[in-house]
C-alpha cells in the first residue's frame, strides 16, 4: 500500500507553467448540457450512420482509457510530490470524463452502438499498450492516442456531418490542446532533470520514451485495417491520417526532448556563472 504524503510540508507550487495551465484548465470547463442536442440529425443514410458508429469506437475507447489512466496517476504524482502536476491532472480527468459522456450521448443520438471489443481487439490492444504507472512513460504513449483524437476531431470539424458532432469536436479540440501542452511541459521538465545529471542519462531516457511511442504506434495500422471501409464511406483517407499521426506524435516528443536538453544547458550555464561569481567574490575578499 502507498503511504499518503500529506501535511508533512506545504505543497511546493513553484513551477509556474504547471500552475498556469492548471488555472487555465479550471477556467475552461464546460458541460454536455451546453450543447444544442435538439439540432436535427442531418445524416440520414443508414450505412453512413453505422460507419460513423464504428469509426467513433476507438475514440470512445480512448476517452474511457484516458479517464482510467489519468485518475490512476493522480495519487502517483502526489506520492512523487509532483503537486503542480497532480493539480493539473484533476482537470485532465474531468476533461476525459466529459468526453466519455459526450460520446455516449452521441451514440444515443444516432441510435447506434460502438463495435464490441471482441470484434475490435486491435483497439483494445492499442489502449492497453499505453498503460503505465510511470507518468513520463504514460505521457509518451498517450501522446499517440491524444494526437489521434486531435486528428479525428479536426476531420469531423472539416466534414461537418452533424451539427452536434461538430460542436463536440470544437470543444474537445480545445481540451486536447491543453492535454498536449501539459504533455510537453511535463516531459520537457523531466528530460531537463535527466540532462542536468548527465548527457548520457538524458539520451537514454529519451530513447526509452521514443521506443515506447513507436511501440504504441505499431498498434495503429490494425485499427485502420478494421475501419478502412468505414473511413472511406465518410471520406477520410486512412493512409494520410496514419502518416500524419506518426509524424505529429514523434515530432512532439522530439520537441520535448530538445526543449528539456536546452533547459538543462541553460541551468548548467547559470550554475557555472554563479560558481564563477562566487569564486571571484571570494578572491576579492
Ligand atoms: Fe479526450
Ligand atoms: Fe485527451
Amino acid at each position: 500500500m502507498q503511504i499518503m504524503k500529506i501535511y508533512k510540508v506545504l505543497p511546493d507550487l513553484s513551477k509556474k507553467r504547471h500552475m498556469s495551465i492548471w488555472h487555465k484548465a479550471l477556467r475552461a470547463q464546460w458541460s454536455a448540457d451546453d450543447l444544442n442536442w435538439s439540432a436535427p440529425l442531418r445524416l440520414t443514410s443508414d450505412k453512413t450512420l453505422s460507419s460513423l458508429a464504428r469509426i467513433l469506437t476507438p475514440i470512445l475507447m480512448g476517452e474511457q482509457a484516458a479517464l482510467y489512466s489519468v485518475s490512476g496517476l493522480i495519487p502517483i504524482l502526489g506520492h512523487n510530490s509532483e503537486v503542480e502536476s497532480q493539480l493539473y491532472l484533476t482537470t485532465w480527468a474531468v476533461d476525459e470524463a466529459r468526453h466519455t459522456e459526450l460520446f455516449t450521448l452521441f451514440y444515443n443520438r444516432i441510435a447506434r452502438e460502438p463495435l464490441p471489443i471482441r470484434r475490435f481487439p486491435s483497439g483494445y490492444m492499442f489502449q492497453s499498450s499505453i498503460v503505465s504507472q510511470e507518468p513520463a512513460e504514460w505521457l509518451a504513449g498517450v501522446l499517440v492516442s491524444e494526437c489521434l483524437a486531435k486528428l479525428a476531431m479536426e476531420e469531423f470539424k472539416r466534414l461537418d456531418v452533424d451539427p452536434v458532432l461538430s460542436e463536440i469536436s470544437r470543444g474537445i479540440l480545445e481540451d486536447e490542446a491543453r492535454h498536449l501542452a501539459f504533455n510537453h511541459i511535463y516531459l520537457e521538465d523531466r528530460f531537463s532533470q535527466y540532462f542536468r545529471k548527465d548527457l548520457k542519462e538524458g539520451e537514454s531516457f529519451s530513447d526509452r520514451l521514443r521506443t515506447r511511442l513507436k511501440g504504441v504506434l505499431s498498434n495503429v495500422p490494425s485499427i485502420f485495417d478494421t475501419l478502412e471501409p468505414d473511413l472511406k464511406e465518410l471520406g477520410i483517407d486512412r493512409h494520410e491520417m496514419q502518416q500524419r499521426l506518426a509524424d505529429d506524435a514523434m515530432t512532439r516528443l522530439n520537441r520535448s526532448v530538445e526543449a528539456g536538453a536546452n533547459m538543462a544547458k541553460g541551468a548548467i550555464a547559470s550554475d557555472e556563472a554563479a560558481r564563477a561569481e562566487r569564486g571571484a567574490l571570494a578572491g576579492a575578499m
